[in-house]
């Protein structure tokens, strides 16, 4: 058995959750992102449509499947012209995040480098290898042998973007190094802040970014949190030719398979863009609750221009926070699970109905025990 994993973190938070259970109102857990609201029914009616499926469903993901999120790349991120040999599903991204290092063949004496504040997959995958995790996020200090570079963007914790040339800068110096670079987008269609709520979130894959070529570069991709489908396990990867042949080739050997089901739905999802504005509004309004009363309770709320978050600190220990949280009967999450450099922030997930939000932020406003 492999045990150079330590304990899921999460288990961790648990005295902090039964504190919070005690208050008299119960508790509210704003600790998770997982999704709350329903799946779109026309995901739901694909998915119901195409449950006949009794034979082994393609790897590579069907035609149809690479056609709408070539499309869905086009109309939705600014990036036209991909070439459906580029697509590749996965079983949510988090499979192929903690794979990714051992499919490249890393492993010991290389570096994968993450974001200084980082979702906790990427060290999990490198841990998997056996190679050296750097967090990082000035291209300029990504060491001489990194062989992989995980940027985020929109990030979680902390929602920061990074523009065209932020972009620009980290693929220049991936290609300098001859290391991969995978580009986590899963919260690209959610920005909020200027200019974010106006413009398209750029893509890794964005002409502007990386010019005529996706040599070296992978672009991953969620539906989980735009169009609540994390139970359907769908998302997709991007990028050159070469790499996705050869992952789609591993995959083939080790039986990760997007069920047939799931591709129709990936594709219906793709295909609709009206139930992900209607569920960005929803988030809009939460995060609006949130954002003022987080605000008006003391908290400084850094980044947080995308995604599901408000990465807030009272510039106090985390742990400290979590605690006085918990008082209040709320359940957030310490910022030192997202590494050394985030002890002092902890993170609020919008990812509850509208009545846990609107409780949560009268205890912060009221400051109730
Ligand atoms: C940055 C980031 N990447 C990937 C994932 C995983 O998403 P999936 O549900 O597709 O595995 C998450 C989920 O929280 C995430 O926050």
């Amino acid at each position: 058995m492999f045990t150079g994993l330590p304990d899921y973190p999460w288990k961790s938070l648990k005295p902090y959750s039964d504190k919070a259970a005690q208050h008299q109102d119960g508790a509210i857990d704003l600790s998770v992102g997982s999704p709350i609201d329903p799946t779109p029914d026309s995901v739901q009616q694909a998915l119901k449509k195409f449950s006949n499926s009794p034979g082994y469903p393609s790897t590579a993901g069907t035609a149809e499947f690479r056609k709408a999120v070539v499309e869905w790349f086009a109309r939705r991120r600014q990036v036209p012209g991909l070439d459906p040999d580029q697509v590749m599903p996965s079983i949510g991204s988090k499979e192929l995040i903690s794979w990714l290092p051992t499919f490249l063949g890393i492993g010991p004496g290389d570096v994968v480098v993450q974001p200084k504040v980082a979702y906790t997959a990427y060290a999990v995958g490198a841990a998997l290898s056996g190679a050296t995790l750097v967090s990082e996020d000035d291209p300029e200090k990504w060491p001489a042998n990194t062989k992989l570079i995980w940027i985020n963007s929109p990030g979680n914790p902390d929602g920061k973007v990074l523009d065209v040339l932020g972009f620009a800068k980290a693929v220049a110096r991936a290609r300098e190094l001859g290391a991969l670079l995978a580009s986590d987008e899963c919260y690209a269609e959610l920005g909020w802040s200027a200019p974010w709520d106006t413009q398209v979130i750029p893509s890794v894959l964005d002409p502007r970014v990386c010019g005529d070529s996706h040599e070296g570069i992978l672009c991953l991709y969620s539906l989980s949190k735009q169009s609540n489908m994390a139970g359907y396990r769908a998302a997709f990867a991007v990028g050159s030719k070469d790499l996705i042949r050869d992952l789609v080739n591993l995959r083939m050997h080790t039986g990760m398979i997007m069920p047939f089901p799931t591709q129709q739905a990936v594709i219906a999802a793709l295909g609709d863009s009206a139930h992900v504005a209607t569920e960005k509004a929803i988030y809009s309004k939460r995060r609006e609750t949130l954002l003022a009363a987080v605000t008006a309770y003391g908290f400084e709320v850094t980044d947080s221009e995308a995604g599901l978050y408000l990465w807030a600190t009272k510039g106090q220990d985390c742990w400290s926070t979590v605690d006085e949280m918990a008082q209040l009967g709320i359940v957030v999450v310490p910022g030192s699970f997202y590494g050394e450099h985030a002890t002092k922030h902890v993170r609020f997930s919008l990812t509850a109905t509208d009545s846990d939000i609107s409780r949560a932020a009268f205890r912060l406003q009221n400051g109730l025990g």
